[in-house]
């Protein structure tokens, strides 16, 4: 990677609005973020997390505003589109089939065959394989079935699923709402892994400790509105929260923070 690539980011909006029917939920939004680093997405219910996030996926179309990938601007219509170009999401439901087996699931919809069978073998191994270099090692084996697995495992399989297609960016959707302690380590640690391998990791979390603890950014979203989006040694838990809550801060940090992280 030349010096200064990581300067730019992968994924960029600018100006996006999004509208359903006359309900703004996003106004003018602005959100970047980069390859190697954690970017969490924060706000308080109804901020607009989800509908941006779809907005990224092509699951919705958006009103007015650019998209650039690269830098370059493109035009995503469809989930395929953003699966075209290496953005995947994880959404919080996880749509895994309980009935299949690891890697049935990891290959769901894009199966390997050879001549007329599926390949099994294949898929298996580069099942096993995706899970190893992710450090997963709470998966006695890819053939056991999604029922029988953790809440923490299955949502590490959702991860590896979303990594297996080369993916450049990762979009978590609340990936520790539902998890334990030891559960929810097991999986920041893997956010930080995916991030470390020199993906983009886009985490969209409610909880500020595991926020503080994984971000290198962090994009407030107040009312449909960018409040902020900083560096995480910029903020403390406190600022954090009320950024959140009232989408602004008191004082004169206010216009530090609201310049955008300095990466
Ligand atoms: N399909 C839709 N039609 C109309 N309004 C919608 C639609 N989807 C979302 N909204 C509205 O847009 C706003 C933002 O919703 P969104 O789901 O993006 O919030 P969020 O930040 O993800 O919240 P949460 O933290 O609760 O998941 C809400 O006021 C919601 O009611
Ligand atoms: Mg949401």
């Amino acid at each position: 990677m030349p010096d200064g690539a990581e300067d730019q980011p992968i994924l960029e909006l600018r100006g996006i609005n999004k509208s359903f029917g006359p309900v703004d939920v996003l106004k003018g939004v602005d959100f970047s973020v980069w390859p190697g680093k954690v970017t969490a997405l924060v706000g308080d219910n109804g901020a607009g997390k989800s509908t941006m996030v779809k907005c990224i996926s092509g699951t919705y179309a958006i009103d007015s505003g650019d998209y650039l990938f690269e830098g370059q601007p493109v035009h995503v219509h469809s989930p395929r589109d953003a699966s075209a170009l290496g953005i995947e999401i994880v959404y919080q439901d996880l749509a895994l089939c309980d009935n299949l087996d690891i890697v049935q699931n990891m290959f769901l919809g894009r199966e390997r065959v050879s001549g007329v069978v599926l390949d099994e073998s294949s898929m298996e191994q580069s099942a096993g394989e995706t899970l190893k270099s992710l450090s997963v090692r709470t998966v006695s084996s890819v053939r056991q079935r999604v029922s029988s697995l953790s809440g923490g495992q299955r949502q590490t399989v959702a991860i590896a699923k979303a990594v297996l297609w080369n993916s450049r960016v990762v979009i978590l959707d609340e990936p520790t709402a539902a998890l334990g302690v030891a559960q929810t380590a097991q999986v920041l640690a893997l956010v930080r892994r995916l991030a470390d391998r020199g993906l983009a990791v886009v985490l969209i979390s409610h909880n500020m400790l595991d926020v503080l603890e994984v971000a290198d950014h962090i994009a407030v979203l107040y009312l449909g509105e960018m409040a902020a989006q900083v560096a995480r040694a910029d903020v403390n838990q406190q600022q954090l929260v009320e950024l959140i809550t009232t989408g602004h801060l008191a004082g004169d940090r206010a216009a530090a923070v609201t310049k955008g992280p300095s990466a």
